[in-house]
C-alpha cells in the first residue's frame, strides 16, 4: 500500500532476485593466505569482471586523468574531446615504464619519465627521440597504448580487463535499475579514507556481506542487542531483514529502517539518530512514544510530501521503503555500498599486487548536492559541511579513525586473518544469514573453475 497522495505516482517496489542455491562447502583458511590461491583469483576473476575503478566528475575537462590501482595494474582513465572516458593499462609501450605516478591530473600528452615518448589522449604515440633509428620502423602512428574496456553508471568509470566481456549493464543486473532513480551521477564525495588493511580482501567483503556482526560488533559496549536496535532506527534483526542474490553474483540486503524497531526501550522513548532525523523531517518524536512501529510510515509520508520542495528532487522517484530502509548492496566481487535516501556509503577493497595478506580498502561518502542542500552531510564517519572541500587520506590501518562503524569492523580483521594459518582451523559453519559471504566464494571458484555466470 503507498502513503503518497491520492493522484501522485508512487514508484513500485522492486521485486525479489531470482533465488540462488549453493554448494556450501566450506570457506577455508588457505583462500586468505595462499599466493597461489591469490594468482587463480588473479588470472581468472579479476581480470574478467568489470572493476568500479574513478570518478566522472573529478575528470570533467577533456584531457583530464585519473588513474587506479587493482592488484598488480594501474589502470589510467582519460577524458576525451568528444566527452568519452577511454582507459589504458599505465604502461609506455617502449620498455614498460609507468607513465603517471600521480592519482590524477591535466595534460594533452602523456610524456614518459623514462625516453619521453608521448602518447596522446586518445594513446596514439606521436613522438618518439630519434626517431629514425628503428630498425623496425618510426614507431608513431604504429604503437597505441594497451586499451580496456571501459563505462559508466552512476557517475563511477568501470573498467574491465577481458576484451570478451558483456555490457556493464549486463554484469550489473537488477542494481542498474534500482541505484538509477537517485541519480547518483551528480552526487558528491565528501568522506575519502583509504587505508591498507592487513588482511585479504575476502576478509573485508565476507564482513560486508553478512549482517550477523552488526548486533555484535557495532554494539556501544555493555549495550544489549536490542539497545541498538532501538536506537539506530534499523531492524538488524535477520527475521525481518530481506535478502537477495542476483545471477551474476551481486547481492541486496534490505533492513526496515526509518523506525525504532520492535524493541523500544522501557519509557518508549525514541532515541538517536532517529528523534533528530524525525525532527528534520517537521515530525515530534514525542508523538511517537511507546509507538515506535510507526515512523518508518511517517517518515515515509513526510519525506514523500516534503522531499522535492527541500532539495531532494528525486525523492519522487524513490520507492517507499527506500524513502526509509537501509539498502545494502554487495557487487562482486570487491564493492559493497549502502544505499540510504540522502548518502551512500562506498567501501572497497582492492587486493594488494603481490601479497594475499593485505588489501587497500577505501571508506567513502556521497551525499545529494543542489544549491537548496545545506544542512550539513551526516556520514559514518562524522557531520561534513556541505560547502567542504574533501581531500583524499591515505594511510596506515590505525593512524587515523575512519569513523566508529568502520573501525570497529576494522577492528576484527588483522585477528581474523591471523588465524587463518592455524592449524587449528578447519574452515567455516555459516548462519543461513552468511548465505551471500558463502556464494561470493562460490563465485570466485566458479571464475577460477571457468564457469563465470
Ligand atoms: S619506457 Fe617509456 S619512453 Fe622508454
Ligand atoms: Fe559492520
Amino acid at each position: 500500500m503507498s502513503n503518497s497522495d491520492p493522484g501522485q505516482q508512487v514508484p513500485p517496489e522492486f521485486p525479489a532476485w531470482p533465488k540462488q542455491s549453493l554448494r556450501g562447502h566450506k570457506l577455508e583458511g588457505h583462500r586468505y593466505t595462499s599466493r597461489e590461491f591469490m594468482h587463480l583469483e588473479w588470472d581468472h576473476m579479476w581480470t574478467r569482471v568489470w572493476l568500479l575503478l574513478g570518478r566522472e566528475d573529478e575528470m570533467p575537462a577533456p584531457g583530464d586523468w585519473q588513474q587506479e590501482e587493482v592488484g598488480a595494474e594501474s589502470i589510467l582513465m582519460v577524458r576525451q574531446s568528444g566527452g568519452d572516458i577511454k582507459a589504458f593499462y599505465n604502461v609506455c609501450q617502449h620498455r614498460g615504464q609507468r607513465l603517471v605516478s600521480a592519482a590524477r591530473g591535466h595534460t594533452n600528452r602523456f610524456v614518459c619519465p623514462y625516453h619521453s615518448w608521448a602518447w596522446t589522449r586518445e594513446g596514439e604515440l606521436d613522438f618518439v627521440q630519434d626517431a629514425d633509428d628503428f630498425p623496425q620502423g618510426n614507431p608513431c602512428g604504429k604503437l597505441r597504448l594497451a586499451e580496456l574496456k571501459c563505462e559508466t553508471f552512476a557517475g563511477f568509470i568501470w573498467v574491465n580487463m577481458d576484451p570478451d566481456c558483456v555490457p556493464l549493464r549486463e554484469f550489473l543486473g537488477p542494481i542498474w535499475d534500482e541505484w538509477e532513480p537517485y541519480g547518483l551521477a551528480s552526487w558528491k564525495r565528501y568522506v575519502a579514507l583509504s587505508t591498507t588493511a592487513p588482511c585479504n580482501w575476502k576478509v573485508v567483503l565476507d564482513n560486508f556481506n553478512e549482517s550477523y556482526h552488526v548486533n555484535t560488533v557495532h554494539r556501544p559496549r555493555g549495550a544489549a542487542v536490542e539497545k541498538l536496535r532501538a536506537d539506530s532506527g534499523i531492524d538488524t534483526n535477520y527475521k525481518t531483514t530481506r535478502f537477495d542474490m542476483a545471477d551474476t553474483g551481486h547481492s541486496r540486503m534490505i533492513m526496515r529502517g526509518g523506525y525504532a524497531g520492535p524493541a523500544i526501550d522501557e519509557e518508549g522513548i525514541i532515541g538517536e539518530p532517529l528523534a533528530s532525523v524525525l525532527r528534520e523531517w517537521g515530525l515530534d518524536p514525542e508523538d511517537f512514544r511507546g509507538r515506535g512501529e510507526d515512523t518508518r510510515e511517517a517518515l515515509q509520508q513526510a519525506r514523500r510530501k516534503l522531499g522535492p520542495t527541500m532539495g531532494y528532487d528525486y525523492f519522487d522517484r524513490l520507492t517507499d521503503t527506500q524513502l526509509t530502509d537501509a539498502y545494502h548492496y554487495t557487487l562482486f566481487p570487491n564493492f559493497a555500498v549502502s544505499v540510504w535516501v540522502d548518502g551512500f556509503h562506498f567501501l572497497r577493497a582492492r587486493p594488494h599486487p603481490t601479497d594475499p595478506e593485505k588489501c587497500l580498502f577505501d571508506n567513502w561518502w556521497y551525499a545529494p548536492d543542489s544549491p537548496q542542500l545545506t544542512e550539513p552531510v551526516r556520514t559514518t564517519s562524522g557531520v561534513v559541511d556541505r560547502k567542504a572541500t574533501v581531500e583524499h587520506e591515505l594511510f596506515e590501518l590505525g593512524e587515523k579513525s575512519m569513523g566508529l562503524t568502520i573501525d570497529q569492523d576494522l577492528s576484527v580483521f588483522p585477528g581474523q586473518q591471523r588465524a587463518m594459518h592455524s592449524r587449528g582451523y578447519s574452515g567455516s559453519y555459516l548462519a543461513g544469514q552468511e548465505s551471500r559471504t558463502q556464494r561470493l566464494h562460490e563465485l570466485v571458484d566458479d571464475y577460477i573453475e571457468g564457469r563465470r555466470p
